[in-house]
């Protein structure tokens, strides 16, 4: 049996997906920077290999770690202490497209990112429109480009800030509703491509949590885990927040990022309908047949238009649902759609 790469192992998705992949019985190949931070994952049964602090800029490493694999899970970090955000990710993306093109891997899972369709500047979303763009150029890969709305582990950055000022805050309206998804609901998606590499071609696969969460119910629930359920949410104006995400630990260019990114997705989560909320037993009702004329209709779905998804809630229980239409390609778009091929 070949092996499986997964690179990024030891990140937040990366990890996971190594786990899931192990429990499916794969020999798993995890790719990391150090040995130390790899350890764990060796001691469950991976292969780990670290290739120093330029490893995916090593072709040799590379070349190695490519070498016997039946498939690979891909991803870029955004790195939040990097200078330049974007320089990383592209010395990142160009290393790995091009150890894929030169090895024999024909299936490829992208940890991409909502909005990586677009081809304007939105912080570190522009480097997995990047990648897709190079990965679409190797001939002859199959791939599918995961593309997950906000990682709910996101929220536990403001755990000092709740600690500290007893209040929860972004720079998000607190009444939007907005698309979040657990990283644990992302890697068993991404495991079964690696591990059945049931499918060809180019797809893009939209992942989002079982329900949208405006930011006053997200903190009431952060509160509510930590004892202490009534904190407050409360928006930042950009300079506060930036001045926050500084004294964090961000450098200038990824709290710059960061707040570009929740511009953006506030921009399309307030476009999208509030409207009285639908039961799960109607939403999967209504996304099921919808997604069943999908699956037997010949056309191509229309990516523009309203769609069906498969989502996954946090408690690992799939459900579909139907959502609303996205706000065109200028925008930076939220989709939920069926897997789409080309
Ligand atoms: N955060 C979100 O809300 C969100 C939403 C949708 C999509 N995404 C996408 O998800 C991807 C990130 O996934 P993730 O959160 O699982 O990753 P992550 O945990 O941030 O990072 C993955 C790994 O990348 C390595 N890494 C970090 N900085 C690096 C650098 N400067 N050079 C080379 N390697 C570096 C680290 O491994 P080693 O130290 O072991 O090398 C790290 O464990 C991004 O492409 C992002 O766009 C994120």
């Amino acid at each position: 049996m070949d092996h499986i790469v997964v690179t990024g192992a030891t990140g937040r998705v990366g990890h996971l997906v190594v786990d899931e992949l192990l429990a499916l019985g794969c020999r798993v190949r995890a790719v990391g920077r150090t040995m130390e931070k790899l350890r764990p994952l060796a001691e469950r049964g991976a292969d780990a290999r670290a290739g120093g602090p330029r490893a995916y800029e090593d072709r040799g490493f590379l070349a190695s770690v490519f070498k016997g694999v039946s498939a690979a899970f891909v991803l870029t970090p955004v790195d939040v202490a990097a200078k330049d955000v974007n320089e990383i990710q592209y010395k990142v993306i160009d290393g790995l497209v091009s150890a894929i093109r030169d090895s024999n891997v024909k299936h490829v899972v992208l940890l991409s990112s909502w909005g990586a369709e677009l081809e304007t500047q939105v912080g570190g979303i522009i480097g997995c429109h990047r990648f897709e763009k190079l990965l679409d150029q190797v001939p002859g890969l199959n791939v599918v480009y995961l593309r997950p709305a906000w990682f709910m582990e996101n929220f536990l950055w403001n755990i000092p800030l709740i600690k500290l000022a007893g209040i929860n805050g972004l720079g998000f309206k607190p009444n939007v509703l907005f698309p979040t998804i657990a990283t644990r609901d992302i890697a068993p998606i991404a495991a079964k491509y690696l591990a059945t590499l049931d499918f060809q071609g180019r797809n893009v696969r939209y992942l989002n949590g079982a329900r949208d969460y405006t930011m006053t119910e997200i903190t009431r629930i952060l509160g509510a885990s930590i004892g202490r359920p009534h904190i407050k949410y409360v928006e930042f104006p950009d300079g506060v927040f930036r001045k926050g995400l500084l004294s964090a630990g961000l450098t200038p260019n990824a709290a710059d990022f960061a707040i570009q990114s929740i511009e953006a997705s506030t921009r399309v989560s307030s476009r999208r309908k509030l409207g009285p909320r639908r039961t799960l037993r109607r939403q999967r009702s209504k996304s099921s047949r919808r997604l069943r004329s999908l699956r037997h209709s010949t056309q191509r779905p229309n990516p523009d238009s309203v769609i069906a998804s498969v989502d996954c809630s946090s408690a690992r229980s799939s459900s579909l649902r139907v959502t609303a239409p996205s706000s065109g390609p200028s925008a930076f778009a939220w989709r939920r759609d069926q897997e789409t091929q080309s």
